[in-house]
């Protein structure tokens, strides 16, 4: 779920290592890497390490959002396979614990622009309203809306990505651009719970029978979650980190 976290380390590789600082767009406690440099994820991680206090609250001067909590104020999903049957909008989800992350095994490449970094949370907790009509392994009805709250242990994430330099526009500007981005994740264990809301008993019937066969198969229900949550999270980060990209033109990054 703190899937678009990621997007710090190519966001910043790409920044930082560029010079960014000149073009003014960059606040001062970016401090820049050479492009050359021979350690260059390493003072990467060091530059990530020196904003993180800043990224609680958000820079809003490079589009990146608050991260504690970090809030989506909408989201749909629509998806199905063998396993589940997802149709469900979430309003007002929000995550504590993201800025926590542990990186590690960062590697960018900045002759193709593609990087992979590791991610890891010890605790993540979730809120969320919901609306759904899903299913759970063919057998198990989630229909209702209510409130949701969760906590996530041990979440380990591989990410790897890939930009691209947008062709010039009119005014001579070329943007980078993620076009490609892979999560594979592992999640450690969760706990949670769904309270329906809806005048309708069938419902709330549904809700705790969802819950009951969660805790009983948390194993099993996180391993058939776990591609949905990772494609989930391609599609936010992508978005995200194109947001952030948008924003400064690449010649600017350049000196
Ligand atoms: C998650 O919630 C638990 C229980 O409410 C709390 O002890 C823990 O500090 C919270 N963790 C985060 C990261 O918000
Ligand atoms: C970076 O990518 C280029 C082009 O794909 C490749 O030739 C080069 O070996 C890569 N460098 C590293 C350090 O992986
Ligand atoms: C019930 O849940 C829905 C969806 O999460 C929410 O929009 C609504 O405000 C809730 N209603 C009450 C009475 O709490
Ligand atoms: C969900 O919230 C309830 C109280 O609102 C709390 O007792 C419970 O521990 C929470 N569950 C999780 C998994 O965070
Ligand atoms: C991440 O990659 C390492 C090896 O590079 C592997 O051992 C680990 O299982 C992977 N983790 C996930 C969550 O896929």
């Amino acid at each position: 779920m703190a899937c678009w976290l990621p997007i710090f380390s190519l966001v910043l590789s790409l920044l930082a290592a560029e010079h960014a600082v000149s073009s003014g767009k960059l606040p001062s406690y970016v401090s820049p890497c050479k492009r050359d440099s021979n350690d260059l994820n390493q003072c990467i991680l060091n530059a990530w390490e020196a904003l993180r206090p800043k990224m609680g609250g958000g820079i809003p001067k490079l589009r990146i959002p608050p991260l504690e909590p970090f809030l989506i104020p909408e989201t749909s999903i629509d998806r199905r396979s063998d396993s589940l049957d997802v149709k469900a909008t979430m309003t007002q989800l929000a995550i504590t614990g993201v800025n926590s992350v542990v990186f590690s095994k960062l590697n960018v490449n900045l002759t193709d622009l593609s990087g992979s970094v590791s991610l890891a949370f010890s605790d993540l907790n979730v809120t969320t309203l919901y609306v759904m009509d899903s299913m759970l392994m063919k057998t198990i009805p989630m229909k209702g809306q209510g409130k949701f709250n969760g906590t996530i242990n041990d979440v380990k994430v591989n990410m790897t990505g890939k930009a691209e330099l947008s062709p010039k526009n009119q005014r001579g500007h070329s943007y980078l651009k993620l076009v490609e981005i892979k999560f594979k994740g592992f999640i450690g264990d969760a706990r949670g719970r769904l309270v329906d809301n809806s005048t309708n008993p069938e419902n709330s019937i549904f809700a705790e029978t969802a819950n009951m066969f969660f805790d009983n198969n948390r194993r099993d229900v996180l391993d058939v979650l776990t591609p949905f949550i990772e494609e989930f999270c391609e599609e936010l980060v992508l978005g995200v980190v194109n947001q952030i990209l948008s924003v400064i033109p690449f010649e600017e990054m350049l000196i």
